[in-house]
C-alpha cells in the first residue's frame, strides 16, 4: 500500500514538472538508450553447441524486435541461415528458435517459464511492484487455480447469460442499422463481457468504470516501445505514462476490492470466488489486473478476427448462421417474436462447448491465420537443449507462432481463410492455444465468449465487410498484419468495417 501510495506521489511529481524538466529528462534516456546499444552489440560465443549470433546486427538493428517483429524474425531467420540464432538485448541473450524440432523443445522444456519471459519481452502487462511485478510463484499459483474454479461447469452456466445481457445491451447501442469499425467496437464489446466473468459486479455494471478501464489499457498497449520495455525504471514519457495508467488501473480495483472485502456485502461473481476462499489482496487484485490483459486483449482481437472473417466471407457466414439457427431449434424453447438472447441463453453449457463444429473450425482457423503471439520464455532451470543448442540458465527465448501457423507444407495457401482445412495431426502443427507444458488458461471461458457474442450477432444481425470509402465491398479482403503483434488489425483502416441491419425475427421451421 505504502509503496504504491509512494509511486503515485513520485508520478504527480513528475506530471507536474515543467516542459523543459521532461524533455531534458526524455533527451537524457534517449543518450542512455543508444549508449546502451552500442555497449551491448554481442561477441560470438566459441562454444559449437551455442546457437549462431546475428553477426552484423547490432542492437540499433534489434529496435524491430518490439516495432516490426515478425519482419524481424523472419529478416533474421533468413540472414543468419540457421532455424535457432540468438542475440542480445542490452545484457540479456535471447535465442529465437523456429523449426518442428525446436518448436517442440520449446513447448516441452521445463526450465522455460512463460511470467520471467513476458516480464522482460513484453511490457504490456502492467507492472506495479508488489501487485503484479513481484507476484511471487505460490501467489501465482493460487491465480490459476482460482481461474479454473471461474470456469467450472457451473459458474460458466452461470456466467452465460451475463455474456449475452452485456453483448445484447452494447449491440443494442449501435442502433437499428449502420457501419462500424470492427476493431473499434468488438474489442469494446468483449472487454465488457471479460470484465463480467473475470471481475466484479460493481465495475461490470458501471459503464463509465468499465470505459475508464478500457481506456486504461489501452495506453499500456500503445505506452509500450522498446525503450519503455528496455529501461522500464528509466523516466521516459512513455514509461511514465504506462505507471500512471497502472496505478489508475490499481486504484479502481483495489476500491473495488476493498468496498467487497470490507462491506461483507456477497455477489454471484468471480470475485466473490477469491474472497469466499479469504484470498489476501493481493491475489485478488493480481487476478482482476493481470487476467484482464490477458483475457479482454486476446479475446478481443480473436473476436474482431472472426467478424471480420465472417463479414468478409458470405458462405462461412451462412454456414455459421444456419449452426446458431439448429442450436435455438433443437435445443431451446424458441418461438417467433421470443427474445433471441433468451432462447440462446437456454441452451445448456454443454450444448454449447461440445455441439458447435462450424464454430469450432472458424475459431481454430481464426487462431491459426490472426494471432501474431510470439512466445516467451526465460530458462529458470539449468542449461537446455532446443533443437541441439544450448540454451544457458537464465537466457530468454522467443518462439513465433507463424513459423507453425503459416508454415506453407503444414498449411497451403496459408493466408487463405479456410476453416474446412484438415486438421493435421503433426504433434504442435496448431497451437491457438498454446502447447506442451503451457496452454491458455481462460480458453473454456474464451471459447463460450466467443460463440454466445457470435451467434447473437450471426441471429440478431445481417452484416458484411464495407469500404467505408466507397460504401462497396472492399476489393481486397483485409489481411492480419503480423507485425502488429498485439491485434494484427489490417494495414488499411478503410476496410476493417462492418456494415450492419438488425434482422426480421427468425421463423421456426
Ligand atoms: C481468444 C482468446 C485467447 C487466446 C487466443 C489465448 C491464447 C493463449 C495462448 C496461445 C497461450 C500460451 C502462450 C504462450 O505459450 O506463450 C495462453 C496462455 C494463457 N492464457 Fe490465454 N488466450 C485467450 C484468452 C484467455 C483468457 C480469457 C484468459 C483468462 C481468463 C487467459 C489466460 C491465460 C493464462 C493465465 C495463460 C498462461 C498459462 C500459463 O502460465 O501456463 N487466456 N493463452
Amino acid at each position: 500500500m505504502i509503496l504504491v501510495g509512494g509511486l503515485a506521489a513520485l508520478l504527480q511529481a513528475f506530471v507536474s514538472l515543467s516542459a523543459t524538466a521532461k524533455v531534458l529528462i526524455a533527451v537524457s534516456s534517449a543518450a542512455a538508450l543508444i549508449s546502451l546499444c552500442f555497449y551491448a552489440a554481442g561477441a560470438q560465443d566459441p562454444d559449437e553447441n551455442s546457437p549462431d549470433s546475428l553477426s552484423g546486427w547490432n542492437l540499433l538493428a534489434i529496435v524491430p524486435f518490439f516495432d516490426t517483429r515478425f519482419d524481424f524474425l523472419n529478416a533474421a531467420f533468413q540472414h543468419s541461415g540457421q532455424s535457432i540464432f540468438k542475440f542480445k538485448l542490452l545484457q540479456n541473450t535471447v535465442i529465437a528458435v523456429s523449426g518442428a524440432e525446436g518448436r517442440k523443445d520449446f513447448l516441452t522444456s521445463r526450465g522455460l517459464d512463460i511470467n520471467e519471459g513476458f516480464k522482460l519481452l513484453s511490457g504490456a502487462i502492467p507492472m506495479l511492484p508488489g501487485v503484479t511485478s513481484d507476484l511471487q510463484a505460490r501467489r501465482i499459483a493460487t491465480i490459476h487455480k482460482r481461474l479454473s474454479m471461474a470456469q467450472t461447469s457451473e459458474h460458466l452456466s452461470r456466467l452465460l447469460p451475463k455474456i449475452l445481457d452485456d453483448g445484447e445491451r452494447l449491440m443494442g447501442l449501435w442502433g437499428n442499422s449502420g457501419t462500424i469499425d470492427i476493431f473499434d467496437c468488438i474489442p469494446r464489446m468483449f472487454f465488457q463481457t471479460s470484465v463480467r466473468c473475470l471481475s466484479a459486479t460493481e465495475i461490470a455494471d458501471d459503464d463509465d468504470a468499465v470505459a475508464r478501464l478500457k481506456q486504461l489499457y489501452d495506453t499500456l498497449d500503445t505506452a509500450t516501445t522498446p525503450a519503455s520495455v528496455l529501461f522500464p525504471w528509466f523516466p521516459s514519457p512513455s514509461m511514465i505514462s504506462k505507471l500512471v495508467a497502472t496505478v489508475k488501473i490499481y486504484k479502481i480495483v483495489n476500491g473495488v476490492v476493498q468496498k467487497r472485502t470490507q462491506s461483507g456485502v456477497v455477489e454471484d461473481d468471480t470475485l466473490q470466488i477469491l474472497v469466499d476462499n479469504a484470498d489476501d489482496k493481493m491475489v485478488m487484485i493480481g487476478f482482476i489486473m493481470g487476467l484482464l490483459v490477458a483475457g479482454a486483449r486476446s479475446t478481443g482481437t480473436t473476436a474482431s478476427w472472426l467478424t471480420i472473417f465472417l463479414a468478409g466471407h458470405p458462405e462461412w457466414r451462412m454456414k455459421a448462421r444456419e449452426e446458431a439457427e439448429s442450436l435455438l431449434l433443437t435445443h431451446s424453447c424458441y418461438s417467433p417474436g421470443d427474445s433471441v438472447k433468451s432462447a440462446l441463453a437456454s441452451i445448456p453449457l454443454e450444448i454449447w462447448e461440445n455441439e458447435t463444429p462450424i464454430f469450432d473450425s472458424l475459431i481454430r482457423e481464426t487462431l491459426r491465420l490472426a494471432q501474431p503471439h510470439t512466445a516467451m520464455r526465460r530458462n529458470m532451470g539449468p542449461d537446455a537443449y532446443i533443437g541441439g543448442k544450448r540454451v544457458p540458465s537464465g537466457s530468454y527465448v522467443v518462439y513465433p507462432f507463424s513459423d507453425v501457423h503459416l508454415d506453407s507444407e503444414l498449411y497451403p495457401d496459408p493466408w487463405t481463410f479456410n476453416p474446412a482445412r484438415p486438421e493435421n495431426k503433426t504433434p504442435h502443427s496448431w497451437i491457438g492455444w498454446g502447447g506442451g507444458t503451457t496452454v491458455c488458461m481462460g480458453q473454456r471461458l474464451a471459447r463460450l465468449s466467443l460463440k454466445l457474442i457470435t451467434a447473437l450477432m450471426l441471429l440478431e444481425l445481417d452484416f458484411d465487410l464495407v469500404d467505408r470509402r466507397t460504401g462497396q465491398p472492399p476489393l481486397v479482403l483485409p489481411q492480419p498484419n503480423w507485425n502488429d503483434a498485439l491485434t494484427c488489425k489490417p494495414d488499411n483502416e478503410d476496410t476493417r468495417h462492418m456494415r450492419y441491419r438488425r434482422r426480421q425475427c427468425m421463423a421456426k421451421s
